[in-house]
């Protein structure tokens, strides 16, 4: 609950406006403008909202300043366990809370029941183009989902919304792997009801019509941990495109879809696939990591360091710090490293020692390290931003959920401060 705490004054035109200001559970103040244009006529000017809480959410917390992220109040740390449990997360990020056994049992049943796609719907996969971006492919999928699931169209009660997730959740998956089988040329392996959501999914991926995969325990649990950190992160790009969407009471596969394509972009989830291409770069010797450096640091050069900085994050981000703990332990497990672990941390140490991202408070991401895992994993880099969507994916229902339900929810429309042409006058062709 966030409380009306204080108040604030804005001094103009001679004029003072009292401000409620209202306080978070971490003690967060936020000034509520809402009446500001109604009222007075004026707006707030915040043009990427890095400024503006565009709602109350409680379901993902960040301290950037600190690397803090808990979701449901949990801290990220915890659920790097012996066992990382990604559907019990994605559980708790839905429906508010750490499910108990049953309610989990239920919910793994309900994925398993809807792995596979509708007939009409593989169709449709069949006629996209067989080296179409797989993030295109994602999202034009999750968008005719709701021609085969009109049952879901109207979601107005939570055991609705749970079938459509469960549905959303299970079937992402069989999207992504039959997308990667078929841009591989080779056949579709059905998922395996007996196996759990990871190794399903891997399995999927990877196995031959005559040899099933065999998938190890430490690769099930790596993935787990992946998707995991992927879950949530509140009000991100991807997440906002989601509620944008809910808001105008439009659906949950539009509003997913429209996730997918946020995420895609390359100063988002698309940064992934950055990384590794500028680790590869190095590795073929095209550069050295102090030259990514350098260009990242020219202002003339558009290039940035992928994998480093952060909206909110003025510290290491914390999902970061565990990839980088995870990939140590999966190669010592598989007693094997990868050379681009490597050339990563260099390129981490000599950022941050280096006083430009110093002053800018900049360090690793998410997508720094990720990469890393899932290539240990056998995941080719066209498929990462994929893998980090199947992560997001009970981050955007959840976050959908909490915008659709909510009390006196309004279609989100920020103003603008116009700089165009004043009025101007229609011109005849001829008189151009
Ligand atoms: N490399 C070089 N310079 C950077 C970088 C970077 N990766 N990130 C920020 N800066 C500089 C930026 O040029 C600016 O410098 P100046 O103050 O001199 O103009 C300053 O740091 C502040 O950056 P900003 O672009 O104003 O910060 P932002 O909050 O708008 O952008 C960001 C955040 C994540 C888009 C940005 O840090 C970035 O482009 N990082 C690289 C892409 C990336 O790794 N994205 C993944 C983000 S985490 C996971 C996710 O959301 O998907």
């Amino acid at each position: 609950m966030s409380d009306l705490s204080d108040s604030a004054k804005l001094l103009i035109d001679g004029k003072t406006i009292d401000l409620n200001v209202y306080t978070g559970v971490e003690g967060e103040r936020s000034i509520d403008v809402t009446s500001l244009f109604k009222d007075h006529g004026l707006t707030t000017y915040d043009p990427s909202l890095g400024n503006t809480a565009i709602c109350r959410s409680s379901i993902t917390y960040i301290d950037g300043e600190r690397g803090v992220l808990r979701y449901r109040g949990i801290p990220i740390e915890q659920f790097d366990r012996p066992k990382p449990n990604y559907i019990e997360v994605a559980w708790a990020l839905i429906f508010g809370r750490l499910p108990d056994d049953e309610e989990l049992s239920q919910f793994r049943e309900m994925l398993t029941r809807h792995e596979l796609l509708h007939e009409g719907l593989s169709n449709q996969f069949m006629a996209l183009p067989v080296d179409a971006p797989p993030m295109a492919i994602l999202s034009a999928m999750i968008s005719m989902m709701a021609c085969y699931h009109k049952e879901f169209l109207l979601l107005e009660d939570e055991k609705s919304l749970m079938g459509a997730a469960a549905r959303l959740i299970s079937k992402i998956r069989t999207i992504a792997a039959f997308t990667h089988r078929r841009a591989m040329g080779l056949p579709f392996i059905y998922p395996d009801p007996s196996l759990r959501y990871c190794a399903n999914f891997l399995h999927m991926m990877f196995s031959l019509p005559y040899k099933q995969f065999d998938v190890s325990e430490e690769m099930e649990d790596a993935l787990n941990l992946v998707f995991i950190l992927h879950a949530d992160h509140e009000q991100n790009c991807s997440a906002s495109a989601v509620r944008v969407v809910c808001s105008a009471q439009a659906n949950l596969f539009a509003s997913c879809s429209a996730g997918v394509n946020a995420l895609w972009g390359p100063l988002h989830g698309g940064a992934n696939v950055k990384v590794m291409e500028m680790l590869e770069a190095i590795y073929r010797g095209g550069y050295r990591p102090e030259d990514c450096i350098a260009a990242a640091k020219d202002k003339n050069d558009s290039f940035r360091l992928y994998g480093f900085g952060h909206r909110v994050y003025r510290n290491y981000d914390p999902r970061a710090k565990i990839l980088k703990t995870a990939c140590d332990r999966l190669f010592k497990t598989l007693k094997r490293n990868d050379p681009l672990l490597d050339i990563a941390r260099k390129l981490e140490e000599l950022a941050l020692k280096d006083p430009y991202f110093v002053d800018r408070k900049l360090y690793p991401n998410v997508d720094f390290y990720s990469g890393i895992l899932l290539r240990a994993m056998g995941i080719p880099t066209d498929m990462f931003t994929v893998m980090f969507a199947i992560g997001r994916l009970p981050g955007w229902i959840a976050q959908w959920k909490e915008q659709h339900f909510a009390e006196g929810g309004k279609i989100i429309r920020p103003r603008q401060l116009y700089v165009g042409n004043p009025k101007t006058d229609y011109i005849e062709m001829e008189k151009r």
